[in-house]
């Protein structure tokens, strides 16, 4: 029996899913989703704050504000709302609705920026505001996940020894890229403990991260318009760039099985997949990391009129679609 008396003590760090009868290829996916906040940026939120507290920067009366596209922004609503801090999370016209809502029933204020920025786009915009509360007031508290090395740590101290734990003879482990704090975190990890371990970062195509020029992105979690601040390439030994309308297909494809992950996951088995295929798999040990599961995408990836809309009318073919969007 496990019993708590917050929310952010619990959190399932050995759930994995082995996804070959569903891809055709050896890959285990740990699931980040389970827990009161429902995705992995559970452990950045926690680390952050619990710093903050014991430097003395976050103090009864702060209020916690951060940019985030949604899954940071839940994490932190549920922490603050756990230890008593107002929490303002400031998000672009991107983050789903359901998420939004979430935030507001766990107490936080929310503000959605719609306009981009000239340079930095939705996330310059979003920074741009931030600043601007934080310089009007000395009670904000801002941790700032893109420059945040306790993002990275948290990882470093927990995913990466979690996957090595269970899978001591990991060939290849394949991680989305965001803010990078879950790839930094187990890319220093494994650099370090465990070198032979292939680290293969997961990027949308569209995300400047690695260089590549930005182009439309929707899907939340993954990509960035500026490049990581967290980021440092030397640990990573490859980067796969996955156009958002298969990471939707491989969404569509676990729900068939009813497996129902978040659109990074679609990326992330996605990129796997390429990479599976241009390398002899048959012997490999292969993991990649799950950060969220599907609720929050009802109305997005799992809507076929949205998809259709803003990806075509061939994004899905008919074996791919489910149920839902079947009826939709
Ligand atoms: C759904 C989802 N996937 C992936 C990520 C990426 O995690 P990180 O910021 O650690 O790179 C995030 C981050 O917000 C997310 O919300």
């Amino acid at each position: 029996m496990t019993v708590i008396s917050v929310p952010q003590e619990f959190n399932e760090n050995d759930l994995y899913v082995d996804l070959q009868s569903i891809i055709g290829r050896p890959l285990f996916l740990k699931c980040e989703g389970f827990n009161f906040a429902g995705s992995v940026k559970l452990k950045a939120a926690n680390a952050m704050v619990e710093t903050a507290e014991r430097a003395g920067v976050l103090t009864p009366g702060s209020v916690l504000v951060e940019s985030s596209s949604g899954n940071l922004g839940v994490a932190l609503s549920m922490i603050a709302a756990s230890k008593g801090y107002e929490f303002l999370c400031v998000t672009d016209s991107r983050c789903n609705q359901a998420t939004i809502l979430l935030m507001e029933a766990l107490g936080a204020q929310v503000h959605t920026i719609t306009e981009q920025a000239q340079v930095g786009g939705f996330l310059g915009a979003r920074l741009d505001y931030v600043r601007a509360l934080c310089a009007s007031d000395a009670r904000y508290v801002w941790l700032d996940q893109y420059t945040n090395a306790d993002a990275w740590k948290a990882h470093y101290r927990t995913t990466g020894p979690a996957i090595a734990r269970q899978f001591p003879d990991l060939d290849v482990l394949f991680v989305g890229a965001g803010t990078t704090g879950t790839l930094m975190g187990c890319a220093r990890y494994f650099r370090e403990w465990h070198p032979q371990v292939r680290i293969v970062a997961v990027d949308p195509a569209g995300s400047v991260s690695f260089g590549t020029p930005a182009s439309r992105r929707l899907i939340p979690g993954l990509g960035m318009n500026v490049r990581p601040p967290l980021l440092d390439e030397s640990f990573v030994d490859e980067v796969v760039h996955v156009d958002e309308a298969d990471a939707i297909r491989v969404c569509h494809r676990l729900a068939r099985r009813g497996f129902l992950f978040g659109g990074s996951t679609g990326t992330v088995v996605s990129g796997a997949m390429s990479w599976l295929d241009l390398h002899d798999s048959r012997d490999l040990t292969a993991a990649a990391i799950a950060p969220d599961l599907g609720e929050r995408y009802l109305e997005t990836i799992y809507q076929s009129d949205w998809v259709q809309d803003l990806y075509g009318e061939d994004v899905l073919r008919t074996g791919e679609l489910t149920a839902a969007s079947r009826a939709a």
